[in-house]
C-alpha cells in the first residue's frame, strides 16, 4: 500500500472513529473531500448524533499547534495594527476560536469553510459560549467560503497568517481535488501580505508535500515563494509536519 493511500485509510479510520460509523459515509468522504455536500453531510450526522455541541477536530486540536502560530501573531512595528487571520476550511475545529482567545495582539479570526452547516454549527456555539478574548479589540467571524476563491472575501496583500488543518490534505486525497488544492495555494499567496505565512498542519511526509510546494507556489514573474517544514510530532503512529509557506517577492 502506497503511503497516500495508508496515510488517507489511517486518516479516514480515525475519522470514522471519532464520529460516524458508517461505511459508505467513510468512501464518500475519502473520494470526495473536496466536495460541500459531502462534508455538510459529515457535519450534519455528527451534530444530529448528540444534543451538545462538540468541536471536531482533524488530526488534533489547538495546543498541540500553538507554538507555531501564535509567535507569527505579533508585530514589533505596529504593536496596535489588527491582524488578519484565516483558519480555511474551519469545520467545527476550536482552532480559530482559540486564536482568538489566546492573542495578546489584536487579531481579526475569520474562520472560512465551504459547508453552511459547520458555519452555522460554530456561529450558534460562539454565541452560546461568549467566548472573551485576550486583547478586546481582537474579533470573530464564520463566514461560507469557497477557498478557491478567497480573492472574494479578502483583497490583495491584505492577510498576515493563513492557518489549515486537514482542509489542502482533504483536497489533495480526494478523486477530484487535486486542481482545487493548487488553486487554494495560489490564492493564499496573491491574498497573504508579503510579512505573512500559509501554515499548513498535515500528515503528509514532506518527501512528496515539498515537492508539491514548491512546483506550486512558483509561477514564474507571477509569483514566488519559500517553503520550511518543522516537525509537529507523533500522535497514533503517525507523523505529523507543519509547512510554512511564505511569499518572496519577484525578482
Ligand atoms: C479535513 S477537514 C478539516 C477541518 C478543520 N480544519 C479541522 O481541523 O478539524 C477539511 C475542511 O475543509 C473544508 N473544505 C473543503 N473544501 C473547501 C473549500 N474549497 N473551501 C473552504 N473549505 C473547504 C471542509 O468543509 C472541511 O471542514
Amino acid at each position: 500500500m502506497s503511503l497516500l493511500a495508508k496515510s488517507l485509510t489511517l486518516s479516514g479510520r480515525r475519522l470514522v472513529a471519532a464520529s460516524v460509523r458508517h461505511h459508505s459515509l467513510t468512501t464518500e468522504l475519502i473520494e470526495n473531500m473536496d466536495k460541500k455536500a459531502t462534508w455538510d453531510r459529515f457535519y450534519a450526522e455528527s451534530s444530529n448524533k448528540t444534543t451538545t455541541f462538540k468541536n471536531f477536530e482533524w488530526f488534533f486540536g489547538f495546543d498541540a499547534v500553538r507554538d507555531f502560530i501564535m509567535p507569527l501573531l505579533q508585530t514589533e512595528s505596529h504593536p496596535d495594527a489588527l491582524l488578519q487571520v484565516l483558519d480555511m476550511g474551519c469545520g467545527t475545529s476550536a482552532l480559530g476560536p482559540c486564536i482568538f482567545r489566546h492573542s495578546a495582539h489584536p487579531v481579526q479570526v475569520t474562520c472560512a469553510d465551504i459547508s453552511p452547516i459547520a458555519v452555522r454549527l460554530m456561529q450558534e456555539h460562539v454565541r452560546a459560549k461568549a467566548i472573551q478574548p485576550h486583547n478586546l479589540c481582537s474579533q470573530l467571524e464564520f463566514v461560507e467560503l469557497d477557498c478557491t476563491q478567497l480573492h472574494r472575501h479578502y483583497g490583495c496583500n491584505s492577510v498576515d497568517l493563513i492557518v489549515d488543518k486537514g482542509t489542502t490534505d482533504a483536497l489533495l486525497r480526494s478523486k477530484e481535488g487535486r486542481g482545487k488544492a493548487s488553486l487554494v495555494l495560489k490564492q493564499c499567496l496573491k491574498v497573504l501580505r508579503s510579512s505573512g505565512s500559509v501554515l499548513q498542519f498535515s500528515d503528509e511526509d514532506p518527501d512528496a508535500r515539498l515537492l508539491w510546494l514548491e512546483t506550486e507556489a512558483q509561477e514564474p514573474g507571477v509569483m514566488a515563494a519559500d517553503v520550511g517544514v518543522q516537525e509537529v510530532g507523533e500522535l497514533r503512529g503517525m507523523s505529523y509536519y507543519c509547512y510554512q509557506v511564505t511569499p518572496r517577492p519577484i525578482a
